[in-house]
């Protein structure tokens, strides 16, 4: 049976990367795309979003406009280096695609269509918290939420300490974390070894069914420049947000630990994500856990996300 699937996201590129896994996954049904602020402006999330599911002939899945800055009112500090100006790498869709958005509630609507509906949410956590703000009834329907975010006892990305999704909003993250049913994270120790090769998408972009194969070229180079710049001696990219993807599909092909997680909201540590890993762990009274995802198979990681890109479309 196909897992319905609300995504949340701010593509960029990683996030295409992921929704083009998603659309050509057998057993994913996108049933809807929030998109926010966060790699660049939501206006150009929006856009990007609307110009990927033209690509793919599936104008059906509803485009919600998420939040445009976090919920303490910050705007964004975008990464242009890291995904183009646009978000697309080299690619700039046309001023066509700049569409009205689908109202927030319609995320309401997609939950009460789809009771079995999982939200995945790679982006800030601005538009996912102010879900659980607006009605946390609905909310509450939502048995299962997988994140993208934070670097458990490891360097972040955007601060020595904070990994971007996380940093960039961690009061809708620790909403999230308060209130969603069965939370999964997905964090920088395991998205940052998720890492595909040039060969590989040589591979896919030459093998792989019209619509994707001329894009998934030049907005993996673009990404794989700026990660050797970032990151000297790096023989690929990590796909974060096509990792948190792949390891809900795959839960046999992850290990993980269950912790109350925390992030740190003040200006030194900012976005900091907190677990208790010492042998004793301190639990604390009437709060929720989270499964933190600190292990996986690279080889089937890889394998499946070849052979789910060459699928038929
Ligand atoms: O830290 C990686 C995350 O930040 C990914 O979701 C990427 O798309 C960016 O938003
Ligand atoms: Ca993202």
């Amino acid at each position: 049976m196909k897992k319905n699937i609300l995504f949340f996201g701010d593509p960029g590129i990683d996030d295409t990367l992921a929704i083009i896994y998603a659309l050509l996954h057998p057993n994913i049904n996108l049933v809807g795309i929030v998109a926010g602020y966060g790699n660049v402006t939501r206006e150009q999330t929006a856009k990007n979003t609307y110009y990927l599911l033209d690509l793919a002939n599936r104008k059906d899945i509803p485009v919600i406009g998420g939040a445009i800055r976090s919920v303490v009112g910050e705007s964004g500090i975008f990464y242009p280096e890291i995904h183009g100006e646009d978000g697309l790498g080299p690619i700039q869709p046309p001023e066509s695609f700049a569409k009205d958005l689908n109202a927030f509630d319609d995320i309401y609507k997609i939950i009460d269509k789809y009771p079995d509906v999982t939200i995945v949410d790679v982006g800030r956590n601005s538009s996912l918290a102010t879900a659980f703000t607006l009605d946390d009834k609905s909310m509450e329907k939502v048995k299962e939420i997988h994140i993208m975010g934070g670097a458990f006892l490891v360097p972040g990305n955007v601060t020595p300490v904070a990994e971007a999704n996380f940093h960039g909003d961690p009061v809708s993250t620790n909403i999230v974390l308060a209130r969603g049913n069965h939370v999964t994270i997905a964090p920088l120790n395991v998205t940052n070894y998720a890492i595909i090769k040039p060969k590989t998408i040589d591979f896919i972009a030459t093998n792989m069914q019209p619509p994707f194969g001329a894009l998934i070229k030049p907005i993996f180079d673009y990404y794989f420049q700026a990660y050797q710049k970032l990151i000297p001696g790096i023989e690929g990219t990590p796909l974060h947000d096509v990792f948190t993807l792949w390891a809900l599909m795959n839960p046999k092909s992850v290990q993980k630990v269950t912790k109350q997680v925390n992030v740190v909201n003040d200006n030194a540590s900012k976005g900091l994500s907190i677990a208790d890993f010492r042998a004793k762990p301190v639990i604390q009274p009437n709060i929720k856990f989270q499964d933190i995802i600190l292990k996986f198979n690279y080889k089937a990681f890889v394998e499946d996300f070849t052979t789910t890109l060459l699928n038929h479309y």
